[in-house]
Order: C-alpha cells, then sequence, then structure tokens
C-alpha cells in the first residue's frame, strides 16, 4: 500500500522519523495554545465588575477550605437543560477575579453560579447549620459551627494585597479599610456601613447576615459570598440571548 510504504521509509530514517513525531505530536499543542492568542476577544468585557468586598472574599476562602467546590459547581454550560434550570450560561469575564476559581467538576448538589438573591439569609442560614431543616431529602452535610465562629479580620488587608498581585484591583484605600469594611458590611446605619457602599457601591449588600449585627462570623462572611453569587456583573444577562432563571 502506498501510505504504509511511505511509512516503511520514513522509519528507516531517524531524522525524517523525528520530524514526523514532533509535527504529530505538535497538533495537540496547537489546537491547545492558538485559540490563546485571540483571548482578547474571547473574554467579554464587563466595566460594570466589582471586586469582591472583603467580607465576601472571607466567605470565598471558607467556601474553599470546607471543599463546597467537591459537591457543587459553578459554571453553567450552554446547554439548554442548563440554562432553563439554572439561568445565563456562565460567560468566562465572570470568573475574571477568581483565584483560584471555582468551577468544579462534580455536581452532588445544584451549581451555585447564579445563587445570589434566590434565597433569604435566613434560609441560608438555616440550611447551613442543617441542611435537612429546609430540604428534608438533603444529603448536604450540616456547617452549625460557622455561626458560632468569629472571622479574623486584622489581615485582610493583606489577602486584598495577595489578590492585588494577581490583577484583581484593589485600591489602596480598599486595602487600608479592609478590616473595617468586614466589620461595616455586617453593620448597617453605622459610619462603617457607608465606607463599604462607598468603596464598593450602594448595591452593596449591607446587613446582619446571621441575623446579629456588628462582630461578624464565618457564617456571616459565607452567606455574603453565596448572596453575591452570579451579581459582580449583568454581563451575562446583557451578551447571552438566554432567558433569566427563576
Ligand atoms: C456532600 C456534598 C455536598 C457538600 C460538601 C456541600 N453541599 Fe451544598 N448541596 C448538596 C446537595 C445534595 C444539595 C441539594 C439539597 C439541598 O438543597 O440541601 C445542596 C444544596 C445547596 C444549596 C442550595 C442550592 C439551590 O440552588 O437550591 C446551597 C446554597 C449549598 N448547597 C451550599 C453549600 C455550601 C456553601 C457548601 C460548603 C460549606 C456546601 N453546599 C457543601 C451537597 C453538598
Amino acid at each position: 500500500m502506498g501510505f504504509l510504504g511511505l511509512h516503511y521509509r520514513i522509519e528507516r530514517k531517524t531524522m525524517t522519523l523525528a520530524i514526523g513525531i514532533i509535527f504529530a505530536a505538535s497538533i495537540g499543542g496547537i489546537v491547545e495554545i492558538a485559540p490563546l492568542f485571540t483571548i482578547h476577544q474571547t473574554v467579554e468585557d464587563a466595566p460594570d465588575m466589582r471586586v469582591y468586598t472583603p467580607l465576601e472574599l472571607t466567605g470565598r476562602n471558607i467556601y474553599i477550605r470546607e471543599g463546597c467546590y467537591a459537591c457543587h459547581s459553578q459554571m453553567i454550560r450552554t446547554l439548554r437543560d442548563e440554562v432553563e434550570r439554572y439561568g445565563p450560561y456562565s460567560l468566562a469575564v465572570e470568573s475574571k477575579y477568581d483565584h483560584p476559581m471555582l468551577w468544579g467538576s462534580k455536581r452532588t448538589g445544584p451549581d451555585l453560579a447564579r445563587l445570589g438573591g434566590k434565597y433569604s439569609d435566613d434560609w441560608h442560614v438555616k440550611h447551613l447549620i442543617n441542611p435537612r431543616n429546609v430540604v428534608p431529602e438533603s444529603v448536604m452535610p450540616p456547617y452549625a459551627y460557622l455561626a458560632r465562629n468569629k472571622i479574623r479580620t486584622d489581615d485582610l488587608g493583606l489577602h486584598l494585597a495577595a489578590m492585588r498581585k494577581v490583577g484583581v484591583p484593589y485600591t489602596d484605600e480598599m486595602i487600608a479599610n479592609a478590616s473595617a469594611d468586614a466589620y461595616g458590611q455586617t453593620t448597617p446605619d453605622t459610619p462603617y456601613a457607608e465606607g463599604v457602599a462607598k468603596r464598593y457601591g450602594a448595591a452593596t449588600n449591607i446587613r446582619a447576615f446571621d441575623g446579629v449585627a456588628g462582630e461578624p462570623t464565618e457564617m456571616d462572611a459565607l452567606v455574603a459570598y453565596l448572596q453575591i453569587l452570579g451579581k459582580l456583573t449583568d454581563a451575562a444577562h446583557k451578551t447571552t440571548t438566554a432567558k433569566a432563571g427563576e
């Protein structure tokens, strides 16, 4: 056969064979690398996108510490059943400030990418204390201790500074006020709360997430984070033609 004949001839010439192997092996590399050259056209713009507040960032760290990503994804695919269940599919830009990203690869529980605003704070607190409180058939583990643990706020400026190193646009003012802002987000109607609204926008959720104002707990932080999921930008609602979830 012509092709086999060619193969036999190439096999006998070391250089030709080496070049052939490099060529064949590089196809996979090119397929993966080439799209990166157009990444600027691929990733959407979201000028309205805001960064996580210090409290939300703390909640995100708790989410990572507790391994919530092992059961929950944060990425809605473009498939129709997903869009109908969860809402507009996820855009790359929505993970812009996520270091590390938490897309996940397993869904024992539902996707959480559009969770913000779906339930009340009170629902989340009851659910996290014991999921069976609100969903009798749930297999999710309880996290009641989150309500008892106070968060550490004195090192939050360093957390923000670290995020800035990897590209999140935290300002000097945000970094300097990180501890006060974590407190302020859980204590409405105080000068601290005003500072949060000033730095992160008037639409920022400022309230006692766990039901008790002041002294932020891990419950406050995690619920603040859950309530902002999918809400940092509304680019997905504008860019995709999909209808928002119920
Ligand atoms: C062992 C797997 C597992 C782990 C770990 C887990 N969950 Fe869940 N989660 C579930 C399942 C299953 C459901 C669906 C039943 C329910 O609502 O409790 C669920 C539901 C939820 C819901 C409701 C989502 C919706 O749209 O109705 C939220 C919010 C949630 N989990 C948050 C968390 C957080 C935060 C953590 C980490 C602290 C966590 N989960 C850890 C399995 C898990």
